[in-house]
């Protein structure tokens, strides 16, 4: 039986007020259930403020992304140990918009999957079709060229620590959510690429999350799906109250 997991990804938002009241109220949240796992990530600037606010809570901490070098002349860039040693025992790797706006490639993506299991953290790969790649019937091939790519370093035994989101890009941020029989299938599909790249062991205990306009209100019917192993929030995980009615929902289906 899989664990489910419910993902905030905070984006470009929150003040320092804001970042640690809502991951101090998450922390209180998350003492009363313990059926799913919640993890929160917070812009970077505000990592090390978040990691204090959830410390000694179960709630799990991720950096939106990282450089895949350890050091050096990468001005801009953070390191996934500097990462490491800020509290994130976690890191969101090729999220749609650092793969259309930021122009990402599949092997850049790889390659930071590949470091950030060598530093022994939990890695959440984003994977996911555009609109007219959909349209195209190109949905499949997109999602198995990212997936394979971006798991490219990964060994069998770092899957453990490996997490795939279902992204479509054409649902982040719009209002539009995949129908359950949309994320159902790709996630499907998924699972199965992910049983000939390794093993069906891996492909089994491997967690598949959702994301694109997640809310209180479709989120219930999208993980009741067999192979919807939790759920990626942008907007909905920015108030406590959608965010906490979504992890119950987790914890219902
Ligand atoms: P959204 O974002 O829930 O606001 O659509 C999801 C994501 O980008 O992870």
């Amino acid at each position: 039986m899989r664990r489910k997991l419910v993902a905030g990804n905070w984006k470009m938002n929150t003040d320092r007020g804001e970042a640690v009241e809502l991951a101090s109220a998450l922390a209180r949240h998350c003492e009363a259930s313990g059926d799913v796992d919640v993890l929160i990530a917070p812009p970077f600037v505000w990592i090390e403020a978040v990691a204090t606010a959830i410390d000694s809570s179960a709630v799990l901490l991720a950096a939106q992304n990282a450089w895949h070098e350890p050091s050096g002349a990468f001005t801009g860039e953070v390191s996934l140990e500097m990462l490491k040693e800020a509290g994130c025992g976690w890191v969101i790797l090729g999220h749609s918009e650092r793969r259309h706006l930021l122009e990402e490639s599949d092997e850049l993506i790889g390659e930071k999957v590949a470091a950030g299991l060598a530093e022994d953290l939990s890695v959440i790969l984003c994977v996911g079709e555009t609109r007219a790649q959909r349209e195209a019937g190109e949905t499949e091939a997109v999602l198995d060229r990212q997936l394979l790519a971006g798991l490219v370093g990964c060994e069998v035994e770092s899957t453990s620590r490996l997490v795939v989101a279902y992204e479509p890009v054409w649902a982040i941020g719009t209002g539009l959510t995949a129908s359950t029989d949309q994320a159902e299938s790709a996630h499907a599909h998924l699972r199965n690429q992910l049983a000939n790249r390794y093993n069906s062991e891996v492909a089994e205990a491997t967690r598949f999350l959702y994301g694109g306009s997640v809310k209180p209100d479709n989120a219930s019917e999208l993980m009741r799906q067999p192979n919807v192993d939790g759920a990626l929030v942008g907007g909905a995980s920015l108030a406590v109250d959608s965010f906490v009615a979504i992890i119950e929902a987790a914890a219902g289906v």
